[in-house]
């Protein structure tokens, strides 16, 4: 079963990635990624310009002699797990002096050149948006030089590269559909390490889908920093859109769009995507998510925290009263939507009246699921630069466990609603508990297992739920639904 409350859990991450190998490639390449789903995604596309290159996966630390990492910057954790993560490299290398050692991602971008002076172990340093770089820093890498590309791009947005997928259930998959964000939360280190918003360009998207759907994937996910604000004109910087020509602008295609092709294209594909941010959120893509079946009646809808002057200080474009009445007209189109949350206890000066507003809106809208932070201060952001991170490491500590044990509450509430209903189900993978059970998800993004039968990872089935936690529904199928 998953743990009751999702959390995300910075320990479990950084598993080795690995892949169908090829015979003619060579060398091995360990890759790890740690954050965002986006991270993973960007490891794959990081994977596949390497089997170019004649790397082949590998799980076996001691044997590679490439070992790149992906990291995040998101919380001060993140980062403290890769660096304990290089220092493990690091004792491997003293064996196998041929190794070499690439940082990539967020961290790469936060901490450039400085990275070869502090972790002197490290060769390589690829910020997000120079993976294609990578075969020309490896050949400075190979001949004893370390090698840094951290520039932010305007267009780059991978869409010419096929990821080669990594540790797939090769049921469900990520499509990045945007890079970058432009929001500028005043907690947040994405603006300033994933560089600014650009879309990709949605014939690119349709056809990745239809490799996918080709190779049998029955779910893809649609990621960005902020799918809603999703907007294609012919490329660039989405800040830009104001200089296009007029023909580039009465064409363009935002989300609600995108997403309205990708589910008709693809009928027999669920279709789900994240993250939406409430000041982006259109009721358009209610009413599209409302008229194709085959997209999920799941929305990650981050508010970070339920007090007006919170919202303010973290520079989120909406107030509380906004997010609620959003959030019921999400409700009056869609009564089974499925809402999930972010939230950050102990920003700079929050009091416990802000504290209680944020329990109290969770109150109101009840999500199924949550991701809870306390607040962790990051250089360079405003909130970095500028405020006072003044709530005490306790108080932040308290503050988390109370919206940690309310989420549970919720997510309770919400299992229970299933309880007697025949629902479809997507076969995911085993149940981590029980080697006899399928693991698999409805349309609102709930859990469920049951027993395995004659049924097979990929099909769709109708499940009687019988019983639940607070994370995972138990049922017994019924038979196979009518998509597969
Ligand atoms: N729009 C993005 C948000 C990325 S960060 C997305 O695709 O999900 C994911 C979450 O991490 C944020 O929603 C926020 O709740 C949390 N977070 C970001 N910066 C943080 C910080 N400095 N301290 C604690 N949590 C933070
Ligand atoms: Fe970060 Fe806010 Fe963008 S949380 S990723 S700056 S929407």
């Amino acid at each position: 079963m998953e743990p009751s409350v999702k959390v995300i859990n910075e320990k479990i991450q950084g598993k080795a990635l690995v892949t169908e190998n090829k015979i003619e490639n060579t060398k091995k390449l360990f890759i790890e990624s740690y954050g965002c789903q986006m991270n993973m995604n960007d490891s794959e596309i990081v994977a596949a310009i390497l089997d170019k290159e004649g790397y082949n996966t590998t799980q076996i630390l001691e044997e590679a002699d490439l070992v790149l990492v992906n990291t995040c910057s998101i919380r001060e954790k993140a980062e403290t797990s890769v660096r304990k993560r290089l220092q493990k490299y690091n004792a491997v290398k003293k064996i196998n002096p041929k190794m070499k050692v690439g940082v990539l991602g967020c961290m790469a971008e936060r901490l450039k050149e400085k990275f070869l002076e502090e972790e002197k172990i490290v060769d390589l340093v690829v910020g997000p948006d120079a993976y294609k770089d990578l075969p020309n820093l490896l050949s400075e890498v190979s001949e004893g030089r370390s090698a840094v590309n951290v520039i932010l791009s305007k267009d780059e947005t991978y869409g010419d590269i096929s990821p080669v997928r990594l540790n797939t259930n090769g049921v469900t998959a990520f499509v990045s559909i945007t890079r970058g964000c432009d929001n500028m939360c005043t907690f947040c280190v994405v603006p300033f390490t994933r560089g600014r918003e650009r879309s990709r360009d949605p014939k690119s998207i349709l056809e990745e889908i239809q490799s996918m759907v080709d190779q049998n994937f029955k779910e893809i996910t649609l990621l960005g920093q902020n799918v809603d604000s999703f907007l294609w004109f012919g490329g660039g910087l989405k800040k830009d859109f104001k200089k296009a020509t007029e023909m580039a602008r009465a064409t363009a295609i935002g989300f609600a769009e995108l997403l309205d092709m990708c589910a008709t294209k693809f009928p027999k594909t669920r279709f789900r995507f994240s993250t939406s941010n409430p000041q982006d959120m259109s009721l358009d893509v209610i009413h599209v998510m409302a008229k194709h079946i085959n997209i999920c009646k799941y929305l990650h809808l981050p508010v970070q925290s339920g007090s007006n002057a919170m919202l303010k200080a973290m520079n989120r474009q909406h107030t509380r009263e906004e997010y609620m009445t959003l959030v019921d007209n999400i409700f009056k189109i869609i009564p089974e939507m499925s809402l999930s949350q972010d939230m950050i206890v102990g920003f700079c000066g929050e009091t416990e009246e802000d504290h209680q507003d944020t329990l109290a809106l969770m109150q109101y809208v009840k999500y199924d699921f949550g991701f809870m932070f306390t607040y962790s201060e990051r250089p360079g952001t405003l909130a970095g630069n500028k405020m006072d991170d003044d709530v005490p490491q306790p108080v932040k500590k308290r503050r988390l466990q109370e919206i940690i044990d309310l989420q549970q509450e919720h997510a309770l509430f919400r299992t229970q609603q299933h309880l007697g209903k025949i629902e479809e189900f997507l076969i995911e993978g085993t149940s981590k508990k029980n080697p006899d059970e399928w693991k698999a998800r409805n349309t609102q993004n709930t859990i469920a297992v049951f027993k395995k039968e004659h049924y097979k990872l990929g099909d769709f089935v109708n499940v009687k739920v019988e019983d639940c936690t607070s994370a995972t529904l138990k049922g017994t199928v019924v038979g196979y639904s009518d998509n597969n």
